[in-house]
């Protein structure tokens, strides 16, 4: 079980279940979300219009339709509004939410986004960090998801998570009785 960070478009990877940056909606956007619902078509918007919304830090499962994968797992992150409304701790429950739901559907790889890190403003380093070491502390004792891939979109998107994998390793190293994730 790994954690993976590549470049690339989330619409094109063929993981078990790909993750939308969604809104509380579910009813569509722009950014990951406009182009996850462009690549599945519009069976897509015609499943998620069924769900009635999704809270932010939760998340609610669709099909993928004509998307490589299988499935869409659809979260709202949290907008930032400066950090004291508990932005980390919703934005670190997506990222969890999100697992728990894909290991419920027997997903074995899942691809995410950067959740928030776009239109919602979240500052990108503290949320490369937040995804990082809450998708490491998910993936530790798990044995149903194998791979996880974060998808950049983005040069800088990608150093910002690059720096947080090397970051979250080097704090383990530092531990006592570090051990191999
Ligand atoms: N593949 C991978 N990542 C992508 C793609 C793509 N095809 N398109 C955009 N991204 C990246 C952005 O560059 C950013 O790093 O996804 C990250 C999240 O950005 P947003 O899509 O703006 O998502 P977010 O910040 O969570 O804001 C969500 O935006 O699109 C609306 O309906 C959505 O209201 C919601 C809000």
């Amino acid at each position: 079980m790994s954690l993976q960070i590549i470049l690339g478009d989330i619409t094109e990877q063929e993981a078990d279940a790909i993750v939308n940056a969604a809104n509380t909606t579910l009813l569509g956007g722009g950014g990951v979300d406009g182009a996850i619902h462009r690549a599945a078509g519009p069976a897509l918007l015609a499943e998620c219009r069924s769900l009635g919304g999704c809270e932010t830090g939760q998340a609610k499962i669709t099909k993928g339709y004509r998307l490589p994968a299988a499935y869409v797992i659809h979260t709202p992150g949290p907008v930032w509004r400066g950090g004291g409304q508990r932005e980390g701790e919703l934005l670190a429950s997506c990222y969890k939410s999100c697992l728990d739901l894909a290991a419920a559907h027997q997903c074995k790889t899942v691809a995410f986004p950067s959740i928030s890190t776009g239109v919602y403003r979240f500052p990108l380093e503290q949320g490369a960090a937040i995804a990082v070491d809450t998708i490491l502390a998910w993936l530790a004792p798990q044995d149903d998801v194998h791979q996880v891939t974060m998808v950049c979109f983005d040069e800088k998107t990608k150093k910002a998570y690059d720096e947080a994998l090397a970051n979250s390793f080097a704090a383990n190293k530092s531990k006592p009785e570090s051990s191999a994730c």
